[in-house]
This record gives structure tokens, sequence and C-alpha cells, in this order.
């Protein structure tokens, strides 16, 4: 029988996962479908009673519903049991749901596509300590990074999630402003790639080293005014598209043991999200 697979969040319609997922199938000669549903928070509850009876064999969760949806599911995978969110359902062949988290690998696998390894054992420093800064902290920890500082608007945010993975330290955004030049790898992940106006920088960039690493997890726009300012002081930009794309991957090996080509995707939605890094 067909498989098929959606992905449910609210808003919907910017998701590029339909597209990629459809083109995989396509490249991969797999019978399967991805279908974008518009799912309220008042309707999680009977949306996944809906996916279930009408054999979805997986699903990737968007925003609000990545905290809200554990309670739906029989089993958590050790990351998302951690990060406490899920962005992708598995139908086990039992019957059963488990949930994954794959953002912050996903992140991780772009990073290393782009610079490679070898600043695993360097100062890095994550910026941001909502939700998508946790899955990140906890998946590069997961995979070897060490040398972690965490800055944020509220100390008190970023020190709950040092404490917790128990390794690293908390500063705020001055501190990190002022002490830019002790980090090697930088890693955007407050709400300000999306912002205009005041808030489109965290901080200033003057202070960064030449030769830095500048990530964004945003890829909507590409060149967020951080990877902006970044590539003006020399610094290699690494843009958000990378994780979305291979957050997608492992989501997709999940479902169906096998990894697609990440690589013709990110050129392909590059060329959609207008152009170069
Ligand atoms: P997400 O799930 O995308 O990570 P989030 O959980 O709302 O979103 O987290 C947003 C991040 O952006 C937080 O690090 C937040 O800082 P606080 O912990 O201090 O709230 C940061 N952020 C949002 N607006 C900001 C602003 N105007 N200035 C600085 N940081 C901001």
């Amino acid at each position: 029988m067909k498989k098929w697979f959606a992905v449910i969040g609210d808003p919907i319609e910017h998701s590029k996962s339909p597209t990629m997922h459809t083109a995989w199938f396509e490249e991969m000669a797999i019978d399967a479908a991805y279908i974008p549903l518009h799912v309220s928070a008042d309707n999680l509850a009977t949306a996944v009673t809906a996916l279930k009876t009408l054999g979805a064999s997986g699903w990737n969760v968007t925003i609000p519903h990545k905290t809200a949806i554990i309670p739906f599911l029989d089993e958590l995978d050790e990351l998302a049991e951690k990060m406490g969110a899920v962005n992708t359902v598995v139908r086990t062949a039992m019957g059963t749901l488990k949930g994954y988290n794959t953002d912050g690998v996903g992140f991780v696998r772009s990073l290393e596509e782009a610079v490679g390894t070898a600043h695993k054992d360097k100062p890095i420093l994550l910026i941001g300590a909502g939700g998508a800064a946790r899955g990140i902290a906890f998946a590069m920890q997961q995979q070897g990074y060490m040398n972690i500082t965490i800055a944020n608007r509220t100390v008190a945010n970023a020190q709950a999630i040092v404490d917790e993975m128990g390794v690293g330290c908390a500063i705020s955004l001055t501190e990190a402003e002022e002490r830019l030049a002790d980090f090697a790898v930088l890693v955007q992940m407050t709400s300000a790639g999306l912002a205009t106006g005041s808030f489109a920088m965290p901080f200033s960039l003057e202070r960064l080293t030449k030769g830095a690493i500048v990530a964004d997890i945003v890829y909507n726009p590409l060149m967020t005014p951080f990877l902006q300012a970044a590539k003006a002081q020399g610094a290699t930009i690494v843009t958000g598209l990378g994780m979305f794309v291979h957050q997608g991957a492992i989501a997709f090996e999940h479902w169906l043991g096998r990894y697609p080509n990440t690589n013709s995707m990110i050129v392909q939605l590059q060329a959609q999200l207008g152009g170069q890094e």
C-alpha cells in the first residue's frame, strides 16, 4: 500500500518540507506521499487520532506542537526526551508512536558538512537559550563538542541549559560581544534572524576574529542580518538551510531506513530561496 507522511503545524503554508520529501520520494522511486496539514493547538488530540486511524506512517511536527505532542506518544528517543520537544513521529511496526528530535543533530551534520570537524575542541559560542538553542546545545554535547558557552539576553535561561548539560558556561549578550575574539564558532539561535529593525542583531560583530565560523539556524531569509555582518568581517558563514535539509533527511531515514541526497536538495532550495550563500 502507498505510504503517506505529513507535517502538522500552525501556520503551515510556508513549510518547505512537503516539496523536499516529495522530491526525495521521486528521486528514490519510493511510492509515498507527504502532505502539509494545518492543525491548530485546539485540534492536536483529534489530529493525532486521525493520523493514526488513517494510517500515516509518520509525520513531522512544527510550531506550536513540538512539546504539546509528547503526551500523545508512546515512546521518546533519548535526545527528544532531553530536549522536551519532538519534530518527528514514527509509527513503529507494532503500531505505537515514537517521537524523535532531529533538529539538533541536523544542525551538527550541516555544520560539519560545511566546515568539517576540526573545530570540535575549540570554544563555541551559542547565542540564544530558547527551544531551538536547547536542542542544538544537547546535540552538540552528544556529538562531542565540549567547549560550549551559551550567551542569552536572560542569562538564567542559558544557565538552566548549562546546568542540565553539566558543562559549559552562561554569559550575557554584552559579555559575549566583549569576548567575541575568544570564540572560533558562533551559532545564532535567537529569533533575531527572523527579525528586522533594532533586534535584527543580538550584538555587534566588530570584535569577531578573522577566520571565525558563523552559523545561523534561520534559513528564510538565507542571508540573515547576522550572517551578512559576519561575512563583512571575513567570517566563514553557514546558513540555516543545511540544518533544515538534514533534519528532514534524518526524519526520512527514521521512516524509510535510507538517507536521501542532501547536497542536491540544498542546491535546489538555495535557488528557490534566492541564491548564493
Ligand atoms: P525558539 O523556539 O525559536 O528557540 P524561543 O524559545 O521563543 O524560540 O527563544 C527565543 C530566543 O530569542 C531566546 O533566547 C530569547 O531570549 P530570552 O531567553 O532572553 O527571552 C531570544 N530573544 C527573543 N527576543 C529577543 C530580543 N529582543 N533581544 C534579545 N534576545 C531575544
